[in-house]
């Protein structure tokens, strides 16, 4: 006798599996993909400053005020930050240019954001020792996404030879916590077993490298973390249990782009894109201390809800804008001033990596901590947005 085919069997679904609600959800592998070009503040400044001698004849000529040149000094004092990793480092240094050049590809090639968020999905996914197949769910979550849609979350689960779904989301600065409380609520609740959040930044990509405020801040890096479901026998010391995740916003315009599809429409001609005004801009000493205020309230409300205080924090990942904000936001919480080893930050040699930053400082110091230390992840940015994940290592 023919046995019925089934709808899902005849589309290739993957079939349903039943899941239980988990109450312990860990980190089973994280993934950093850093370019390797890169670019010193002094390399960036000479370029800016070239294009503003140029720019400054021009607007002699029209009566205009002269732009003020940039400091490598100013920089490195302000924000901590001495180069930065890029994805693409041509373009970016030439005074006519002053944006990478990245080609266009065919749509039927990986794209250039998938391809990026792919190289930390595979590193994540060998990390957890864990095979394409095994994952139920992709989300893309990061500041910029290359485009609308296809979801670049589904182009990343073909590319892995992944099954289940995926799907795209964005807070900026805080995407990839966005992502992981997303991931770990869904695991938690049963509806997945493992959810892989990638957050590939091209951040370079939408940046004004003429916009003095802003042109020395940002890197490009991608990061993936594989969150799952903690099953017996996987408890394994040098993992990091989740003990909850938070995410916080209020509206603001210090951190803004108007990149969009409307953009087109209130110029003349709608066919041919300005870009002028449509990149990455921010107030940043507005920023700067409403976000410091906000973050520190946001760190002792949430490790408050779980009976513990800063002091009881062995260590912090924070978002890695600004290393002068970070140490404001720490000594407002413990009274005292930290070194690297309680906050460790590599915004000095990558720049502001958006949300890749605070998982990248993670990655790259959680394996010396002993078993049933916390640590609190937290990341910080345009929205407002401020997302924390507490973790306990196992
Ligand atoms: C961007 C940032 C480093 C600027 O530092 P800041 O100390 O706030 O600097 P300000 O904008 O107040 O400017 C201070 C002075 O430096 C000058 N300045 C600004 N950019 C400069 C540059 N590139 N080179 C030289 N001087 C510069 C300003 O003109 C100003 O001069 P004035 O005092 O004569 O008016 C800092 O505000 C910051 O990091 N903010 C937070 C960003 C953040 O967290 N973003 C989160 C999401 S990604």
């Amino acid at each position: 006798m023919l046995r019925r085919i089934s709808e899902s069997e005849a589309f290739g679904f993957a079939p349903t599996v039943s899941r239980q609600p988990s109450d312990r959800v860990c980190l089973a592998g994280i993934g950093v993909e850093i370019p390797s070009a890169s670019i010193s503040n002094e390399e960036l400044v000479e370029t800016f400053n070239r294009w503003v001698d140029t720019e400054n004849i021009r607007r002699k000529g029209r009566g205009d005020e002269p732009l003020p040149k940039s400091s490598a000094d100013f920089i490195r004092q302000a924000s901590g930050i001495r180069r930065r990793h890029v994805y693409e480092r041509e373009g970016i240094l030439d005074p006519a240019r002053m944006a990478p050049v990245i080609p266009a590809r065919s749509d039927d090639d990986l794209s250039v954001m998938a391809e990026f968020g792919l190289k930390a999905a595979q590193k994540a996914l060998a990390q957890a020792k864990v095979a394409p197949g095994e994952i139920d769910l992709i989300i893309c979550s990061a500041a910029h996404h290359q485009r609308p849609y296809p979801a670049i979350a589904i182009e990343i689960q073909q590319a892995l030879g992944a099954e289940g779904a995926a799907f795209d989301i964005g807070l900026g600065c805080s995407s990839a916590l966005a992502g992981l409380h997303v991931a770990t609520n869904l695991v938690r609740a049963g509806a997945y077993r493992r959810v892989l959040v990638v957050t590939p930044e091209l951040i370079t990509a939408h940046l004004n490298f003429r916009d003095r405020q802003t042109h020395f801040i940002f890197g490009d890096a991608a990061v993936a973390v594989l969150v799952e479901t903690m099953e017996p026998g996987r408890e394994r010391h040098g993992r990091l249990e989740v003990v909850d995740t938070r995410v916080w916003t209020q509206f603001s315009n210090n951190i803004r782009t108007n990149f969009g599809f409307l953009s087109r429409l209130a110029q003349d001609d709608p066919y041919h894109l300005d870009m002028e005004g449509k990149l990455i801009k921010q107030v940043g000493s507005k920023v700067f201390k409403e976000v410091t205020i906000a973050s520190h309230q946001f760190i002792i409300d949430f490790l408050a809800e779980y009976g513990h205080t800063p002091r009881t924090m062995r260590r912090f990942w924070l978002h890695q804008a600004n290393a002068r904000m970070n140490a404001m936001i720490l000594k407002l919480a413990l009274g005292e001033e930290v070194g690297q080893d309680r906050a460790p930050t590599v915004l000095e040699r990558l720049g502001n990596t958006a949300a890749a930053g605070a998982i990248i400082a993670l990655a790259e110091n959680h394996e010396d901590m002993q078993q049933g230390e916390f640590g609190l992840l937290c990341a910080f940015g345009a929205g407002y947005s401020i997302g924390g994940a507490l973790l306990k290592m196992m």
